[in-house]
């Protein structure tokens, strides 16, 4: 399985900050953010990364990660978004990485405190379709919010006013390689972009969509108050 963690994007929700590096390389505690990412990706098995960048910058990922020596890999692979088109816009530059073969998707500011191989295990026993991680929150309507029939997951709606359940749609996604011929379908949203729940709401439709509860705390950092919060779980993590 292939690793994809998409760092494009503007960040603009976190200007200042962001107008004079990339959000992806602001700090969480004691590291770059994209460290995160790329560690719950090698520490799940997987070492054959793209890394999708975009915005100011974007040169820096090449100075800070290299070839990944710092996370045992001996190759990183780095690919340009230009502008903000979407999650799954830019996840669709991927394709030609991915060559036929399924993949693990992870956003660039989600940082997980625990292990994501049983799902990447699950998965590879899956074969095809997707699978998405669900994780309980207090302030569903900031993300993607799946709505359930007993263990089914039916819809997902991008952040809603009236949340349906608490179960928000992390930023972790197994996809089967027909993941870009779905993207290529897409429309953009009223924000303009590619959405990503619009490519889980298709797996859904052909009923091929299963999901996996995230264990241990999990978090973007893409607001300030999550900026915030994503350094202090770091931080009370390193500490105790
Ligand atoms: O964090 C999980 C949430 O992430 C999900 O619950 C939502 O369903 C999903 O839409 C997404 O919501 P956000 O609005 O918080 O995503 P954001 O625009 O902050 O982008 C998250 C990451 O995705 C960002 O750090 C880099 C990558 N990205 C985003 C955009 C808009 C790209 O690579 N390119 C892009 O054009």
């Amino acid at each position: 399985m292939k690793g994809i963690v998409l760092a494009g994007g503007l960040g603009t929700r976190l200007h200042p900050l962001t107008k004079v590096t990339n959000k992806h390389l602001l700090p969480v505690y004691d590291k770059p953010m994209i460290y995160y990412p790329i560690q719950t990706l090698v520490e799940a098995g997987i070492t054959d990364i793209l890394i999708v960048t975009g915005g100011n910058d974007s040169g820096d990922f090449l100075t800070l990660l290299g070839n990944g020596k710092e996370f045992g890999l001996e190759h990183l692979n780095y690919t340009y978004q230009e502008g903000e088109g979407g999650i799954a816009e830019a996840l669709g530059l991927a394709a030609y990485f991915a060559a036929g073969d399924p993949v693990c998707v992870i956003l660039g500011d989600n940082i997980i405190e625990s292990s994501i191989r049983g799902a990447v295990e699950d998965f590879a026993k899956q074969k095809r379709g997707a699978k998405i991680l669900l994780k309980e929150v207090s302030d569903p309507e900031r993300f993607g919010v799946a709505e359930l029939e007993g263990d089914r997951v039916v819809r997902i709606v991008e952040k809603p006013k009236k949340p349906v359940s608490h179960y928000a749609v992390t930023g972790v996604y197994l996809y089967d390689a027909r993941v870009f011929e779905i993207i290529k379908t897409l429309r953009p949203s009223d924000r303009g972009e590619l959405e990503i729940t619009d490519v889980n709401n298709a797996y859904i439709d052909r009923g091929e969509l299963t999901w996996n509860e995230l264990e241990g705390w999990w978090t973007d950092a893409g607001t300030f108050p999550s900026l915030y919060r994503a350094n202090e779980l770091v931080a009370k993590k390193k500490m105790s």
